[in-house]
């Protein structure tokens, strides 16, 4: 008998596959496939000696943020020393003000106001001698009018783009224009949100971004998550 006859005949098979499959809640599918995509980018870059910086814009609970300085780790095992630094932006209060065109119901300031030091008590554990730096802020003041170099950072390797609304991501695409290089990987986490509206939410945002910025050129490198996208940097 062949697996379909199989599957035709026990349908308690299929039963049980999808209780399965959906008592997996879809925020821990969610997070491992940000793990996952930041795995990827991270090795991606090591391979291809993209060197510089990982750079988050919105840190929240500090979870993808640790796991890429846990993964760098490992990577340097395989790959040797890459002197890559940390750098994560975040207001830990949400938003600040939001425009009418980012307002969304799920995107609410309640949601992402965390207690600050109990965060920077667990990325210090997490970050086992791996340098970083975490700005705290509303990005039109930490970013806006800001420089990269301000921070301390030269080159970005990969920049996790996790802030859900437009204006954070124009910000924080505005502000790491000068330090991508060939090879960069942007990770865009709510790529999808605002039903699919193309001039809303980070999907929005690198639209105008790249039609501002015609001499840079993005290849898309992989889909992760529900509807999240990574970009390479091929020119700049
Ligand atoms: C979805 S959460 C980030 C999740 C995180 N990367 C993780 O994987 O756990 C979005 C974060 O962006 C931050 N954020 C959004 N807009 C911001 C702004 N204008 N200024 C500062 N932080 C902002 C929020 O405070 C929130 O913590």
């Amino acid at each position: 008998m062949n697996l379909l006859s199989i599957l035709k005949k026990f349908l308690f098979i299929q039963n049980l596959v999808s209780s399965f499959v959906a008592s997996i809640h879809s925020y821990l599918d969610l997070t491992i496939g940000k793990y996952q995509a930041i795995k990827k980018a991270m090795f991606i870059t090591a391979h291809d000696e993209t060197y510089g910086s990982y750079i988050e814009f919105g840190i929240f609970t500090g979870s993808s943020f640790n796991f890429a300085m846990k993964i760098n780790n490992k990577i340097e095992k395989f790959f040797g020393i890459s002197k890559c630094d940390f750098y994560g932006f975040d207001s830990f209060n949400g938003f600040g003000k939001v425009k009418d065109e980012d307002n969304h119901p799920r995107f609410q300031d309640s949601i992402f106001s965390v207690d600050e030091k109990k965060i920077l008590k667990n990325i210090k554990k997490c970050s086992r001698g791996q340098s970083y730096k975490i700005i705290k802020g509303f990005y039109n003041e930490t970013l806006k009018d800001k420089k990269p170099e301000d921070y301390g950072i030269k080159k970005a390797r990969v920049i996790m783009i996790d802030c859900d609304l437009k204006e954070p991501t124009e910000l924080a695409l505005n502000f790491s224009k000068s330090v991508l290089q060939k090879g960069t990987i942007i990770l865009f986490d709510d790529y999808i949100y605002y039903k699919g509206n193309e001039n809303k939410g980070e999907f929005g945002a690198f639209k105008r971004f790249k039609n501002e910025n015609p001499n840079l050129k993005f290849r898309e490198a992989f889909e992760y998550g529900y509807g999240s996208r990574a970009f390479i940097v091929t020119e700049v």
